[in-house]
């Protein structure tokens, strides 16, 4: 790397993230039934830019396999231990976010959270990201349809090709 399409520096606190991760998760709100997914995130270095692309897709496991949430943003270094994030929903949400790192983890609170005029309410979002081994954890905390912040979402990915039998490889 030359210096131009190489890891720009001040994403060294934020590498941990960096990577194709895919693994299951689980769902749940007040107002819903709980469900089970499998998960692909993909998480690229802006070409020697201070930036992290950001896009993921998921599928229901077991049963039907049909497509269900997908996601596409940003993430930006902010000082040492700061980040912020840009997230777009195909349901006409967009979150914007600021974020505490420290050390293989990253707690991101919306800032704000934009909806186009049809989409269903949702007016927080906190979501926690923990990188360990090669193992991401994360759980997304909402406050949507009148509900206050709790529980809607937590996954485990593995870094990089999982093993074939491995379910999250069909995702
Ligand atoms: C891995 C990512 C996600 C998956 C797999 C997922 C899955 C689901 C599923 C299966 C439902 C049930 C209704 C339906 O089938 O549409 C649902 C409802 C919902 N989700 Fe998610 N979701 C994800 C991420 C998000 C995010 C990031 C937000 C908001 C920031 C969100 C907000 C909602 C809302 C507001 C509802 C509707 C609740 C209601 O109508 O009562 N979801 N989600």
């Amino acid at each position: 790397m030359d210096g131009q399409d190489g890891l720009h520096p001040d994403l060294a606190g934020l590498a941990f993230l960096l990577g194709v991760w895919t693994g299951a998760g689980r769902g749940c709100y007040p107002t819903i039934e709980p469900f089970e997914y499998l998960e692909e995130a993909v998480y690229t270095p802006g070409p020697g830019k201070p930036f992290i692309a950001y896009r993921q897709r998921t599928r229901r496991s077991g049963g039907g396999g049909e497509p269900l949430h997908a996601e596409t943003g940003y993430i930006r270094p902010a000082g040492p231990a700061g980040a912020e994030a840009v997230i777009a929903q195909p349901t006409g949400i967009v979150e914007v976010h600021t974020g505490e790192v420290d050390s293989g983890r990253v707690c991101f609170r919306s800032a704000a959270v934009e909806r186009s005029p049809t989409s269903v309410e949702v007016t927080r979002v906190v979501r926690r990201i923990q990188v360990e081994g090669g193992v991401m954890r994360y759980r997304l905390e909402m406050a949507a349809v009148g509900k206050p912040l709790q529980f809607h979402l937590e996954a485990e990915l593995f870094r990089d090709p999982p093993p074939a039998e491995h379910p999250a490889a069909r995702v």
